[in-house]
């Protein structure tokens, strides 16, 4: 009985052994004796196919972490990402009963065949992939899986034509450089970038992305690119930049209402010139320095800075019609213009003075809405008398309130159709 419960006892512990064996048998010696089957006769200098002649097949995905930089001036964008590389080496493959059920071990970089690859469109130097702190995974049917995470700082060609609601495409291009397309075909594993681990970034949304190979000639390379979809987030630009030139715009206007007898007319509108060569200078600081696009922005810049000349310019001439002497005879062609536009004016607005001002938010626009009726009224009043007593001839004062009203209409619709038509072009 005591014997029989004894065997019973040893049976039960060889079978629960057996089980708990089966699960987890795998020691340090069989990882050891396997390391050492493996690599004992192993070059890694020799393409690990038994078929020489055929070409060994890299997959290759990539994972990216986040965008670095973005850097337009210099055109350089790097990133943070993983690529993973899987190939099968025929020489690396083992029956797993044979080692405790060991399926699957991890060695350096240095010790297997790795295919080696180099950004081909790198904007700095010391751009091969891999370094010998890199693991690499083996299967025991032969898949060897390789995972190198790197700054990857490659140039992207920027296209600034519509700055600040840019979209662009930045291609990074891995080629394995050693071995042609007959020896090494790299594949993608997957058709987009993966973008499981991605955090987003501050001034770019991805929109897309894409994952292409290419041999790139007979007997030569095979090349992988990874094209990433990028569009600016605008708001900065268009706080920092629109939105003040927009201001300044609407300002410079202002000089026609401003009185000529304060002598401040050409300070003002001057300065107003001076601070959109300031923003020109800004704006170009902004982008790179190509001619093939001109950004659309720096041809608005321009006709802003034209406006605010030709404002120089006809302010300077009203201001010597202003102080013509009134014994100098207008001109017929002038005084027919003058009557002609006061009663077109009065034909519009028959009843001005009862005229309501409309409410607006916009200081600013309130504040040159009453500048204007001051001008307005000014002329009014010289066009009236003008009126009331038809001997009084039209003098060159009045010709300079004309053409203060003039300007003032005529300067700020071509600042509003300036803005308007890029912001229409730029976000076509
Ligand atoms: C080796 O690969 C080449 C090229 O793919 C092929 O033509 C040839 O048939 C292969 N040989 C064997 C023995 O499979």
């Amino acid at each position: 009985m005591l014997l029989k419960r004894g065997k019973m006892f040893i049976i039960f512990s060889a079978l629960l052994g057996f089980v708990i064996g089966s699960i987890s048998a795998t020691t340090i010696n069989d990882t050891e004796t396997l390391h050492t089957d493996l690599f004992q006769n192993y070059n890694k200098n020799v393409r690990p196919i038994n078929n020489q002649s055929a070409a060994m097949t890299v997959t290759i995905a990539l994972y990216i972490k986040s965008i670095q930089e973005f850097d337009e001036v210099n055109e350089k964008f790097s990133f943070v990402a993983a690529l993973q590389l899987v190939w099968t080496d025929e020489k690396l493959m083992w029956n797993p009963s044979q080692y405790g059920g060991l399926e699957l071990i991890t060695v350096s970089y240095n010790d297997v065949w790795v295919p080696e690859l180099t950004l081909s469109s790198p904007s700095a130097r010391g751009t091969t992939i891999g370094k010998s702190s890199d693991r690499i995974r083996i299967h025991d049917f032969g898949e060897i899986e390789w995972m190198p995470a790197n700054l990857i700082e490659s140039t992207c060609s920027v296209n600034a034509k519509k700055f600040p609601f840019d979209t662009q495409s930045c291609s990074t291009s891995f080629t394995s450089l050693g071995y042609k397309s007959n020896e090494v075909t790299l594949k993608a594993g997957l058709s987009t970038i993966a973008f499981n681990v991605y955090s987003p970034n501050a001034l770019w949304d991805v929109t897309g992305s894409e994952a292409k190979t290419e041999i790139l000639g007979t007997g030569k390379e095979s090349e992988i690119t990874f094209t990433m979809h990028l569009k600016r987030k605008p708001a900065f630009a268009v706080i920092n930049v629109i939105l003040p030139i927009l201001v300044l715009s609407l300002l410079n206007v202002l000089v026609f209402v401003l009185v000529p007898e304060s002598g401040e007319r050409i300070g003002y509108c001057i300065t107003t010139l001076l601070a959109i060569a300031v923003y020109m200078t800004i704006v170009s600081d902004l982008l790179p320095q190509t001619a093939e696009p001109v950004p659309l922005i720096s041809y608005k810049l321009m006709i802003d800075m034209i406006i605010s000349a030709l404002i120089v310019l006809v302010t300077i001439v009203n201001m010597r019609l202003h102080s013509k002497d009134d014994a100098d005879i207008v001109p017929g062609w002038l005084n027919s213009v003058y009557i002609a536009l006061s009663c077109t004016r009065r034909k519009i607005h028959p009843n001005e003075d009862a005229e309501e001002i409309p409410r607006r938010n916009n200081i600013l626009i309130e504040k040159e809405h009453l500048a204007k009726e001051k001008t307005k009224r000014d002329f009014d009043q010289a066009s009236k008398s003008e009126n009331k007593e038809t001997d009084n001839p039209v003098t060159w004062k009045k010709i300079s309130y004309m053409v203060d009203w003039l300007a003032l209409i005529t300067f700020t619709f071509a600042s509003l159709l300036n803005m308007i038509v890029f912001i229409g072009i730029a976000k076509s």
